[in-house]
């Protein structure tokens, strides 16, 4: 059996689509209901639904064979996991955003709020900036709104959140795309079983 950790949600369904167009499917998936585990014997899968942030640490820890992350996770953690493809899916960016107007003035520290403190410490970092972190868990576009920071690094999709908060993206740290990751242990005994997995997948994913 291969394992194999799904971010519940919306990705997560689409996710399971993708799967399923590749041979791997698991209909009582689709039923409406609380379970968690999902087995196709003969296909040789058990899926199972994992909250999207904790995915990683599943397949990190060998829990998981296989399991479907977002890019950011994978930047932000950076687990010990082999990154076998782009998924070509939950396409968005992490951005650099702030309020209308703002103007850096880059002999102040900048105050950055983030979820992502790896991401924004790296990225301002690499430009030898210095900052002030503040972590949140959610809500990050209120933190500029209310003079909590001067900025905000976060995940960018529609755009939708900034508009409707007056705030403006204005640098691109990262494109983000969900990525099939395995477990390093588990990808060399399951070589066999988990190279086919891929090579159908490949043959489904849609680059746009
Ligand atoms: C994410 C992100 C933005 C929003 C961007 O939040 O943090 O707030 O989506 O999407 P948009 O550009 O399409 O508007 P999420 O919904 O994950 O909730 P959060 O506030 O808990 O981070």
């Amino acid at each position: 059996m291969v394992n194999i950790a799904l971010p519940k949600g919306r990705l997560g369904e689409k996710v399971y689509d993708l799967f399923e167009a590749s041979g791997y499917a698991c209909p009582s998936i689709r039923e409406n209901s609380r379970k968690l585990i999902f087995e196709n014997e003969s296909a040789g899968v058990r899926f199972f639904w994992v909250k999207p942030s904790d995915v990683a640490i599943y397949v990190e820890r060998g829990a998981a064979d296989l399991g479907v992350a977002g890019k950011d996770i994978l930047l932000e953690y950076a687990p010990q996991v082999y990154e076998l493809l782009d998924l070509h899916m939950g396409n968005c960016r992490m951005a650099v955003a702030s309020k209308r107007g703002f103007r850096d003035n880059p002999d102040k520290t900048l105050r950055v709020a983030t979820k992502f403190t790896n991401i924004a410490k790296k990225y301002y970092g690499d430009q030898c900036r210095d900052i002030d972190i503040i972590h949140l868990n959610g809500s990050i576009e209120l933190a500029p709104i209310l003079g909590l920071s001067d900025v905000i690094v976060d995940i960018v999709e529609t755009g939708t959140t900034l508009k409707e908060n007056d705030l403006v993206a204005y640098e691109t740290i990262v494109p983000i795309s969900a990525r099939l990751i395995s477990n390093k242990a588990g990808y060399q005994f399951k070589y066999a079983e988990i190279s086919a997995i891929v090579t159908a997948l490949k043959g489904q994913v849609n680059p746009g």
